[in-house]
């Protein structure tokens, strides 16, 4: 009896993300994987992001994953949210296009944020042990593992630190992925996709000044070999565009030594074994920016669409940017 009631309950839950339209990673990363290219995963806090992120990828006529952090579900309550993602798959649809649109939980911590993600309409998550001991990484992603393959969900996990401060994310230094160590954590876990320290950071400070601005693609080549077309994802990928950096300190704001990741070597990347390239701060940049601008060369406007629009126009524009120069996933959707 407690079976039957149990696999009722699963068929209505598989059918859940997928009754709001949207999909899980398994195809677009076989895809991307074989198109040498990666889908962009594009953070998310409020309408005017998830309204840029959406136009951008039905106007490059690309598959996009919305990315949301524990973070983001304490600021914009993980019910609208949610409803948010929804409202997405109807709107690409109004724009013209049935793009393929991934909710993920970024950085998930622990089996319950996942449940609660999973019973929500969340179609992908990433569990994050990588600050636990190997043994310990194995053990709480496998469980994540389990629990998400019952309703179809894909799941990413993480080896290896990466630095950088972000709210619910932190850590002073890197330790990169060690290739020796994931072929046999893909194996144990059976995840779907590996995200991998190779020096990229969180944040908008990813390098000192003065050095040399560089991801290791020889470990990326090296963890490649290890396990062949199996999707790597690439966290604190944003690359800290001056020109926003620049607008900021123009209008008032103080941003010093801020420095990403160089766009060539992302590109790069995502034509070899990465499938998903992770970009938050760079929205962050181009939206505060472009507020600044209105609010200090508009000293009398109250009407937040006059400033949080310019905002929306200019993350637009961004992530069409990133998608065509960066991603390389247009007209892949
Ligand atoms: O990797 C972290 C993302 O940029 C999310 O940041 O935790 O401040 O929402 P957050
Ligand atoms: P950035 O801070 O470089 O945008 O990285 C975002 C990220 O990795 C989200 O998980
Ligand atoms: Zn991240």
């Amino acid at each position: 009896m407690y079976n039957f009631l149990l696999s009722l309950l699963i068929k209505d839950m598989q059918a859940f993300y997928k009754q709001l339209g949207l999909v899980n990673t398994h195809n677009l990363f076989a895809k991307a994987s074989q198109g040498g290219y990666a889908i962009p995963a594009f953070n998310f806090n409020n309408l005017e992001q998830l309204q840029a992120i959406i136009s951008a990828a039905v106007k490059t006529s690309s598959p996009v994953i919305l990315q949301v952090s524990a973070g983001a579900r304490k600021y914009a309550n993980q019910t609208l949210l949610r409803y948010l993602a929804e409202g997405a798959v109807a709107y690409a649809k109004e724009l013209g296009k049935n793009i393929p649109i991934v909710l993920h939980l970024d950085h998930g911590d622990s089996l319950e944020l996942v449940r609660s993600c999973v019973e929500s309409g969340f179609s992908s998550v990433m569990i994050d042990g990588s600050h636990l001991d190997y043994e310990a990484n194995v053990a709480l992603t496998k469980s994540v593992v389990e629990y998400a393959k019952l309703y179809d969900v894909s799941v990413e996990g993480e080896l290896g630190i990466l630095a950088g401060v972000e709210d619910e994310v932190s850590s002073k230094t890197h330790t990169y992925t060690e290739p020796d160590q994931v072929e046999d954590f893909v194996k144990r876990t059976e995840v779907n996709s590996l995200a991998i320290a190779i020096g990229t950071s969180h944040g908008a400070f990813k390098f000192k000044p003065g050095t040399n601005p560089e991801i290791r693609m020889d470990i990326l080549t090296e963890i490649a070999k290890r396990i062949p077309h199996f999707p790597i994802v690439l966290h604190g990928s944003s690359s800290i565009p001056h020109q926003y950096v620049d607008q900021i300190n123009e209008y008032g704001g103080k941003l010093e030594n801020a420095i990403g990741i160089p766009e060539d070597q992302l590109r790069l990347a995502a034509k070899s074994a990465v499938c998903k390239i992770n970009i938050d701060s760079d929205g962050r940049l181009a939206m505060t920016a472009a507020i600044r601008k209105v609010l200090a060369t508009s000293p009398a406007e109250f009407d937040p669409r006059k400033y949080l629009g310019p905002a929306r126009d200019a993350l637009e524009e961004l992530y069409i940017h990133k998608i065509i120069n960066v991603l390389g996933s247009n007209n892949q959707a």
